[in-house]
């Protein structure tokens, strides 16, 4: 066991503080990472207030962590001491269903282990997540980080971009395709990236008229103001994909009736009931597709890493004192943030 410091929420509403947790000695196939930086998702703010009502509190946030491995376990093939290194979502899963022998490790049958708030399958500890100095992880849920990339950049490709690329790759955006891509945070630039990159037009939707010059220095070729129903109006029946990161319950109608026919709207944001509801018809006249989306499994997780490497793609951060995540999270929480919060994990282990 290795004390390591961290930073928690102990209960909805106390906000996160100092923090120590053990790590656990590695096991055969395990993979020991000094964490170097962890971008801040809008899921750990869910969890740290309990939004979802399965907080296990103290809870230590963070799955876009990179770091430098420091051991490993004699079963270890792939990795070895110094490698630089990311880890998600996901540190284990049931490994035997059929969602996880097709590398679809966050759809496994059995419940896949959350990087943080997961109970571990061995010992049966909670996990924690990447706010911490150090952690310990499976070999088969760690990825290689490429050279090319610059790692601070790279930390929240480990969620914000699987996330993105992952739905975007399933329903086979390319050429020709319109998208939309609603709500410009953290995953919603990312959402920009790879669609054009993929060779999609893109349109992004926000609620904030400040982020309109912006959007386009991102590369999505034309932006809606959300909330102005002419605008809104103007793009009815046009796209074929909408890119739904949207982190609060909101009316999807009108964004439904923004798809062309057969047009598909995957949500990534929203966990909840839909509200106000659905009005089917949007669907059933358009012969219209709703669909969901969970990160992306491990292949698909290195695959993007190796995408951004070769397509010279990174992520827009702004780099956070660990002290200051508390604030972090109040301005995420405006949708102020260009366009993700990374924290240098110096200023933990220094601090
Ligand atoms: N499915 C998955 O696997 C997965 C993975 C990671 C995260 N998530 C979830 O995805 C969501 C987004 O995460 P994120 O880290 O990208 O969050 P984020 O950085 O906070 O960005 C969310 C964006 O949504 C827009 N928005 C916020 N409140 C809104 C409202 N009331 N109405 C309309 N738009 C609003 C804002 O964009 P504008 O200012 O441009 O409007 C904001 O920048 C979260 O719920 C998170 O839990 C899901
Ligand atoms: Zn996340
Ligand atoms: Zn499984």
């Amino acid at each position: 066991m290795t004390q390591t410091k961290a930073f928690a929420a102990q209960s909805p509403t106390s906000g996160l503080a100092p923090h120590n947790i053990e790590r656990r000695a590695p096991r055969p196939d395990d993979v020991a990472i000094e964490i170097d930086y962890c971008g801040v998702c809008h899921t750990d703010i869910h969890f740290a207030q309990n939004d979802w009502g399965v907080t296990e509190y103290p809870v230590v946030p963070g799955h876009e962590i990179v770091g430098r491995v420091t051991s490993v376990g004699p079963q270890v093939k792939a990795f070895k001491e110094g490698d630089v290194v990311g880890v998600g979502c996901m540190v284990d899963s049931c490994r035997t269903c059929s969602a996880c022998d097709a590398g679809l490790e966050q759809y496994c049958s059995n419940g896949m282990t959350g990087t943080y708030n997961g109970e571990d399958r061995h010992d049966h500890s909670i996990t924690y997540g990447g706010y911490s100095e150090r952690i310990v992880v499976s070999e088969r849920f760690v990825v290689r980080v490429p050279e090319k990339l610059d790692i601070k950049a790279a930390a929240p490709l480990l969620c914000a971009g699987i996330t993105t690329y992952s739905p975007l790759r399933h329903y086979g955006v390319k050429a020709g395709h319109k998208v939309g891509v609603i709500g410009m945070g953290g995953l919603g630039h990312m959402g920009v990236k790879f669609a054009k990159a993929l060779g999609a037009e893109v349109t992004i939707f926000t609620r904030s008229e400040s982020k309109v010059g912006e959007a386009k220095k991102q590369g999505a070729d034309h932006v809606v103001v959300s909330t102005d129903e002419d605008q809104m109006a103007a793009v009815a029946e046009t796209f074929d994909f909408m890119l739904d990161t949207v982190p609060v319950q909101h009316d999807l109608n009108p964004y439904l009736n923004c798809l062309t026919y057969d047009g598909t709207h995957i949500i990534v944001g929203l966990l909840e009931p839909v509200e106000p509801p659905l009005e089917a018809g949007a669907l059933v006249f358009k012969r219209r597709v709703l669909a969901g989306s969970l990160i992306g499994g491990m292949p698909e997780t290195q695959e993007v890493l190796d995408f951004c490497a070769e397509h010279d793609i990174s992520c827009d951060v702004e780099m956070l004192d660990i002290h200051n995540i508390n604030d972090a999270y109040e301005r995420m929480k405006k949708g102020d943030v260009k366009y993700r919060f990374v924290i240098d994990m110096k200023t933990l282990k220094n601090g």
